[in-house]
């Protein structure tokens, strides 16, 4: 709770403060809000100050494309450094190992394959959704 607390006070001194630059008026309203105190309690539930969207809204998974297309293809779009390259039999080869193990090796780094794939903010759901996209890949 202290910990959503404290995220829902930076939140609000990043509102405050962007407020407070971008607002040029001066009516009463303006002014208030302007002056007003840095940061406010919500409490987790309480969704008429955003409390819920903002703490309880899980994270949608990207889709193994997505995350293939901003994550993985720097490298495996061309083959950079040995990475299997998208759309290739190469994919066909390396699905032989099975999605587990290639999961493994994603997830620990292989040789030039760097730990997930430099993607820190991948789940293992993600990082496996985009090997399937490559697998699928293969011709
Ligand atoms: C910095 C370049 C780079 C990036 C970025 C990268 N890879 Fe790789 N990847 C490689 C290289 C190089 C290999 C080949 C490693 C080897 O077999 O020696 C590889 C191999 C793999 C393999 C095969 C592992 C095996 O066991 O055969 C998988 C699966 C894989 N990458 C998944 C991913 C995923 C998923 C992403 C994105 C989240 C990603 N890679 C991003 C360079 C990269």
């Amino acid at each position: 709770m202290k910990k959503i607390t404290s995220a829902l006070v930076a939140l609000g001194l990043g509102v405050a403060l962007s407020t407070s630059v971008q607002a040029t008026s001066n009516s009463d309203e303006a002014v208030a809000e302007r002056i007003k105190a840095v940061g406010s309690v919500c409490i987790e539930g309480d969704d008429s100050c955003g409390g819920a969207a903002a703490v309880a809204a899980p994270v949608a998974a990207r889709s193994g494309e997505k995350v293939y297309a901003t994550k993985c293809a720097a490298c495996h779009d061309a083959g950079v450094a040995g990475a299997p390259k998208f759309g290739t039999s190469e994919w066909a080869d390396r699905g032989a190992k099975g999605i587990d193990a290639l999961l493994a090796s994603a997830i620990n780094g292989l040789n030039a394959m760097p730990p997930r794939g430099l993607c820190a903010d991948c789940s293992d759901d993600e990082l496996k959704g985009a090997i399937q996209h490559m697998m699928d890949s293969a011709q």
